[in-house]
């Protein structure tokens, strides 16, 4: 029995990695290097989000990235942040980020077996009125039979994914993880600068009440999006869903795993494919949704099963309660 309120044998997110990966006979230890180095940048960022005020950080750095986007001084730094602390844990040999138009290589001293594609600060147009943001990260191994870390090795379909997961720097900062067996969210606790296992083996349920999408661009939508929007408001029977829509791809998409129903972001007449990005948006978070139980989908084909041909391509999104995503996606085949 516990005679004080102090955990004194919590699970920890390096613990949990060990622990798993000692399951593994052949695991060297560098998935769980890497992860700590993922949970380093995951610490700074937060701290740097948190008080982006008094350290002069909001606003735009100035520039645009390879999207046009305008880039904010927070993505600049969440980049840096990134970047440095995957090369430095000696486990990776290809970088794939939002904000650098090409694939980094990572120098043969510090190279390792591992792709990293990331989107280091997402919902960046929230930073300056203080609404959640995150960081998305997708985890590859380089193809046995490459011996260079050469750049199509990071177009790979999100089926290959040894493990992904996003950081949410929302009313607390959490990270939440798949290594293949299911979802795990850990919650930081700044008193000991370490991540709890708070949320053990995250479902989503089979069907919600939410859908979340920007409704602004309904002009921009096919009639198949109209149809089903327009059902979740004027239900035949039964309820019509809420509204929510963060405009923070992680913020949307955890509310999403944790209350259920359906999050999209369809193809608009200003962007044809989706706005957001295969690699480090749309397919990490698909692999936690599918390994919590819920689908993701392009609208034509499961997002894993997408094969990239370039790191920025973006793609059409439509995920959460199972339930919810074959519904759309009747809609979608109804109006073809
Ligand atoms: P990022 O800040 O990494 O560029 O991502 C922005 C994305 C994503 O977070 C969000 O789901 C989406 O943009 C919102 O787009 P709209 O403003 O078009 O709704
Ligand atoms: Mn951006
Ligand atoms: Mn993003
Ligand atoms: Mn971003």
């Amino acid at each position: 029995s516990k005679s004080h309120s102090f955990d004194s044998d919590c699970m920890t997110l390096t613990r949990f990695v060990l622990a798993e990966q000692r399951k593994i006979p052949t695991a060297t230890g560098d998935l769980s290097q890497l992860l700590n180095s993922i949970q380093t940048a995951v610490k700074a960022v937060s701290s740097a989000v948190r008080k982006a005020g008094i350290a002069n950080m909001y606003g735009v750095a100035g520039s645009q990235n390879v999207q046009g986007e305008d880039v904010k001084k927070l993505d600049v730094l969440s980049n840096e942040v990134f970047i440095n602390m995957l090369k430095s844990s000696f486990t990776t040999c290809l970088l794939v980020s939002e904000e650098n138009s090409n694939v980094i290589e990572v120098e043969t001293e510090k190279s390792g077996k591992y792709i990293v594609c990331f989107d280091p600060l997402d919902g960046s147009s929230n930073i300056d009125c203080l609404v959640s943001v995150g960081s998305i990260f997708g985890i590859y191994k380089k193809p046995n039979e490459s011996r260079e870390p050469m750049a199509a090795n990071a177009l790979q379909p999100g089926k290959n994914l040894v493990a992904a997961g996003y950081a949410l720097y929302g009313s607390a900062t959490m990270i939440v993880l798949s290594i293949g067996h299911g979802v795990n969210g850990f919650t930081y606790d700044p008193s000991i600068g370490v991540f709890i296992l708070t949320e053990k083996n995250i479902r989503v349920p089979s069907r919600g009440d939410i859908y979340s999408v920007n409704e602004g661009h309904e002009g921009a939508w096919n009639a198949a999006i109209k149809d089903y929007i327009r059902s979740k408001k004027y239900p035949e029977n039964g309820k019509p869903y809420s509204a929510r829509y963060v405009g923070s791809m992680v913020a949307d998409v955890h509310r999403t795993i944790k209350y259920g129903g359906i999050f999209l972001y369809p193809a608009t007449n200003s962007h044809p494919s989706g706005k957001l990005r295969l690699l480090y948006e749309c397919i990490p978070m698909a692999y936690i949704l599918k390994e919590a139980g819920g689908l993701a989908s392009n609208g034509e084909i499961d997002i894993l099963e997408v094969i990239p041909e370039n790191i920025h391509q973006r793609s059409p999104i439509f995920l959460g309660s199972r339930e919810d995503v074959q519904e759309v996606l009747q809609y979608i085949q109804k109006y073809k």
